[in-house]
């Protein structure tokens, strides 16, 4: 059994990204590993300051649920990052998250990645700088494995991913874990 960490970035609550994070989430709790998903909008993040008082502590000075997540990484075996695509990058939520990942980034080793993106556009090469964005995150860190990328493209308005083929292949890959 896996420890699952799902990261859905997502401002929208049931969105087309959060829908494929719930629809992976499903197939991966069906074959029994244990998931936990944080829907960042909730946790209201706040940037990281570049203050390097984590160098010290290992702990973000800011008061919110960071340090917890964080946390939660460091244990997880498979993490799964989930972002809209905005401006053909990542969002906002997503590139603060990553950032205040700094305090413990060293101890995310041999942790296995999947990436899930939402875009209006159908084009999957045209997600190619959003996967770059996220693997630049991996690129930091010490033997990251990219298991699978779920492109949920051509997906506009709230609930258009239900109509899909990747909504059947979240759940699939969510199963193969
Ligand atoms: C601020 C903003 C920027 C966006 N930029 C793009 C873009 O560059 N390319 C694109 O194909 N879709 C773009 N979209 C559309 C979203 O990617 C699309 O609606 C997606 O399904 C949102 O996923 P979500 O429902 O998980 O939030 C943008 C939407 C917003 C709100």
């Amino acid at each position: 059994m896996k420890k699952i960490l799902v990261i859905s970035s997502s401002p929208r609550s049931g969105g087309n990204s959060d829908v494929l994070c719930d629809q992976f989430i499903k197939g991966a709790s069906e074959n029994g590993h244990s998931v936990k998903k944080v829907f960042l909008q909730k946790e209201k993040l706040n940037y990281c300051l570049a203050c390097y008082k984590c160098r010290e502590t290992e702990r973000c000075i800011h008061k919110d649920s960071m340090n917890d997540i964080i946390d939660m990484m460091v244990e997880a075996d498979v993490i799964v990052l989930a972002s809209p695509v905005y401006f053909y990058t990542i969002d906002g939520q997503m590139k603060v998250f990553i950032d205040r990942c700094l305090p413990k980034y060293l101890q995310m080793n041999n942790k296995e990645f999947y990436f899930i993106v939402t875009a209006a556009d159908d084009s999957i090469p045209a997600m190619n700088r959003t996967i770059e964005c996220l693997r630049g995150f991996l690129d930091c860190l010490e033997n990251p494995i990219e298991k699978g990328i779920i492109y949920g493209v051509g997906a506009w308005e709230k609930d258009d991913v239900l109509d899909l083929p990747v909504f059947d292949l979240a759940y699939r890959m969510g199963k193969e874990v």
